[in-house]
């Protein structure tokens, strides 16, 4: 081996150990359990995440949010590179209180009055992590992943090109909770996740969260994928004039947005 290729490997072996590999599903002493047959991390705090959960939201939710959990933990036990690479207690926190921002109750500790509901639970759970979080272990870079996933997890067009792959990977598990099996995990671990976590409820649970939303705040929902259910859902709800097309085109009548199954929810 000449010089410059024993140099060049070192530098590989030194940039290999670098990578963090503190809570990466590559590192033995992170502890797991296994749901659904899926291996995951089982620290304190995902279990304290678990249980925030499961006390505060209705079951179709929990479950949805188990099965992005899952989803993603067997994509990573399937795929030695990303097992390396991967931040698999920022992936559970994330994946488990992605979606808080739903909560439809009076004085919910999840929700503001003026915030998309990704934000909301962006902020929340960022809070959580330095609340709950092992001292020293939470950095702000880990805390940001955790914000920005959650954050974009609605516009996956835009996170899953996240060049931080720890944001495009809770993006990627969040988005993968639609029915049939996913190419990146065996479809035994998909089998086995939702028969333990049916898909039952969530498009209902979806409609009544999201028109709640678009009822109550309905200015953070103009210009974003809400808007079809304040349309469908919310009597008076109308989003022209509020649009950045209408600020840009003061003087163009777009066509006002057709109402249906105004009294559904
Ligand atoms: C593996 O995780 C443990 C517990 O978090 C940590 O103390 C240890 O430093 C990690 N090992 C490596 C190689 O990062
Ligand atoms: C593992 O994941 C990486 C990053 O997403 C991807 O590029 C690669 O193709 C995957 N490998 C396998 C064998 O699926
Ligand atoms: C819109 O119409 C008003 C009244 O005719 C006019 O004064 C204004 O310049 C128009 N604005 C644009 C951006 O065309």
């Amino acid at each position: 081996m000449k010089f410059s290729s024993i140099t060049s490997a070192l530098a590989l072996v030194a940039s290999v150990a670098a990578i963090p590999q503190k809570r990466c599903a590559s590192n033995s002493t992170v502890p797991y359990t296994t749901i659904a047959g899926v291996k995951v991390i089982d620290t304190p705090l995902v279990r304290k995440a678990r249980e925030l959960m499961e006390a505060n939201f209705e079951p179709f939710l929990i479950r949805h949010v188990y099965r992005t959990w899952l989803y993603g933990s067997a994509t990573i036990n399937n795929n030695a590179t990303l097992a390396a690479q991967i931040d698999v207690e920022a992936l559970a926190v994330a994946c488990l209180l992605h979606d808080v921002g739903w909560d439809t109750r009076d004085n919910s500790p999840f929700t503001s009055n003026d915030k998309r509901f990704e934000v909301d639970a962006a902020i929340y759970t960022a809070n959580f992590l330095r609340e709950n979080g092992v001292k020293g272990e939470w950095t702000p870079s880990r805390i940001q992943n955790v914000w920005h996933g959650i954050a974009l997890h609605g516009t996956s067009n835009i996170g899953l090109y996240s060049e931080e792959i720890n944001v495009a990977f809770i993006v990627e598990s969040i988005n993968m909770d639609y029915p049939g099996p996913h190419p990146k995990f065996p479809v035994e671990d998909y089998d086995n996740i939702v028969a333990k976590y049916p898909l039952d409820g969530l498009g209902e649970g979806t409609n009544r969260a999201f028109t709640h939303i678009a009822a109550t705040k309905p200015e953070a929902t103009y210009d974003t994928f809400l808007e079809p259910w304040g349309v469908a859902f919310v009597e008076g709800y109308n989003p022209v004039g509020h649009r950045l097309f209408d600020r840009g085109n003061p003087n163009v009548t777009s066509p006002p947005p057709t109402k249906r199954n105004v009294h559904l929810y």
